[in-house]
């Protein structure tokens, strides 16, 4: 089995940047000059801070691109030489504005919406609403007539009550609203496991767990009653069964689920729905020693797996689709700093520690935002890289830790990440690989305004998603 597959002339692998590249965890389009300072897409981030000022997420939109194309020329590769076709949506929650809709659509993909708030993004990027699906587990009424409104391509439901209430709302426009029902298949995945349970503790989905008394499933119960109502379309089944994914076996155990719950369906029903989706959660590199999950040979697994499941079922191949976010937008995107404070800090041995156990310092390297542009450090306690990006230093690299600007000890951006000793004020610093889940996650905690986002690509920068003022915060304050 090839690791890399050519569809129409579509390297179907990630982009690397080739030489002179940073490399992962870094976009592709990151060098270091010959003078030490980092450029990205050909413009140093010196320029990039002086014209937009810092805080700032870059994007790099090439990679952007390479990586939409490289997951839907993996999967589409893999999945027609098994005699189907795939379709591949871009998760907006990993980051959307209206050029990133853009460049998605134009790089072949759908978007997956999870609020009115994303659809009415991807509506004013001129996303057709067909090639548009809208998830949540408690969507309102005026987010479902959006989306109907907007004539989505799918609506994916979450639970009976929901059912009913996409079929009142089908019924009040005189439209039939095309769904899918989201199931939960027991298969947890995230990070280098997953984990099969019966029953998930979670709030998303219909289990295709039968309940304590025995009986039809809720998933099975689910697709039956949208079976039943006239004003729905059954397309097909939902299963996404988690995010940072390192391990593709995870994807496996979760489509023989619902392929199985699909036949189960057709004989009870007649019904053999056209369409099986496979979420997301396509795993990335965050650190320097991190592998980043391929497309290609993710593709070819899940499409020999789900080839292999159908002929033991006797069942003919559905359509698939994917809705990739991270893996698209995640290592495309940095956070560019300004450092503030450095302050070193003596650290004694934790409680319990050995005897020899021997004080140490860490530096914490303060930069201008912090916890209100990437959250997940301290939500997640997730890793991040970072690096003194605007000179090179032959300083000897000392153990630090980045830290934002709020009050909250907290705070951390980088828990620990080897500096040169002479970092200090005014240094430029980036964090790598912050393009998914950082702006879509940012807040204004501590009245901090949000970043710009900005979009690099071949010498040129451009404001995507210009920098929120006081004035913008105060605006929206009514005395
Ligand atoms: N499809 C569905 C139905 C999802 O719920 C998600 C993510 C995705 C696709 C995209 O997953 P991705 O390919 O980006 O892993 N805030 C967390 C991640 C939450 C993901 C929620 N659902 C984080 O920062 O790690």
């Amino acid at each position: 089995m090839s690791a890399r597959v050519d569809v129409d002339g579509t390297t179907a692998a990630l982009p690397t940047g080739g030489p002179g590249a940073l490399g992962a965890p870094w976009s592709s389009g990151v060098r270091r000059r010959p003078d030490g300072e980092v450029e990205v897409a050909g413009v140093g981030v010196g320029d990039l801070a002086a014209e937009h000022g810092t805080p700032a997420y870059l994007l790099d939109e090439t990679d952007f691109r390479a990586r939409a194309r490289a997951y839907r020329g993996a999967f589409e590769a893999a999945f027609t030489q098994i005699g189907t076709g795939v379709d591949v949506y871009y998760a907006g929650k990993a980051l959307l504005t209206v050029a990133v809709a853009r460049w998605a659509t134009q790089e072949g993909l759908r978007v997956d919406t999870a609020s009115g708030g994303e659809l009415a993004v991807a509506l004013r990027a001129g996303v057709p609403g067909a090639a548009v699906g809208l998830h949540g587990n408690n969507k309102s009424d005026g987010e479902i007539l959006a989306a109907l409104d907007a004539g989505v391509g799918r609506i994916i439901v979450d639970s009976l009550v929901e059912i009913e209430r996409v079929g009142d709302l089908a019924a009040s426009r005189g439209v039939v609203a095309p769904v899918m029902v989201r199931v939960t298949t027991g298969v947890h995945a995230g990070g280098h496991e997953y984990i099969s349970t019966a029953h998930e503790d979670q709030k998303f989905g219909l289990s295709v767990t039968p309940g304590p008394d025995g009986g039809t499933s809720p998933a099975l119960a689910a697709l039956e009653a949208v079976v039943a109502r006239p004003e729905l379309e059954l397309l097909g089944i939902h299963s996404h069964i988690g995010s940072q994914i390192l391990d593709p076996s995870g994807f496996e155990a979760a489509a023989r689920v619902v392929l199985q719950l699909r036949a189960d369906l057709a004989e009870r029903t007649g019904v053999l729905v056209d369409e099986v989706d496979l979420g997301g959660g396509y795993g990335i590199a965050y650190l320097p020693a991190d592998e980043a999950l391929e497309p290609a040979p993710v593709a070819w697994d899940v499409a020999a797996a789900v080839a292999a499941v159908c002929s033991e079922l006797g069942t003919p191949l559905p359509r698939f689709s994917i809705e990739p976010g991270r893996a698209v937008v995640g290592p495309a995107g940095m956070t560019l700093y300004t450092v503030g404070t450095v302050k070193p800090v003596t650290v004694s041995p934790a409680a319990g520690a050995s005897s020899d156990a021997e004080p140490f310092t860490r530096l914490y390297v303060s930069v201008d935002g912090g916890m209100s542009d990437n959250i997940r450090p301290a939500l997640y306690g997730a890793d991040y890289h970072a690096e003194v990006v605007g000179r090179l230093s032959d300083a000897a690299p000392v153990l630090a830790r980045v830290v934002g600007k709020h009050c909250e000890s907290g705070d951390i951006l980088v828990h620990e990440v080897l500096l040169p000793g002479d970092v200090r004020a005014g240094d430029l610093l980036a964090v790598a690989a912050t393009g998914a889940y950082g702006r879509s996650m940012a807040s204004n905690y501590n009245a901090l305004t949000r970043p710009p986002v900005v979009a690099v690509a071949e010498g040129d920068s451009r404001v995507l998603v210009r920098r929120e003022t006081v004035e913008d915060l105060l605006a929206l304050d009514q005395g």
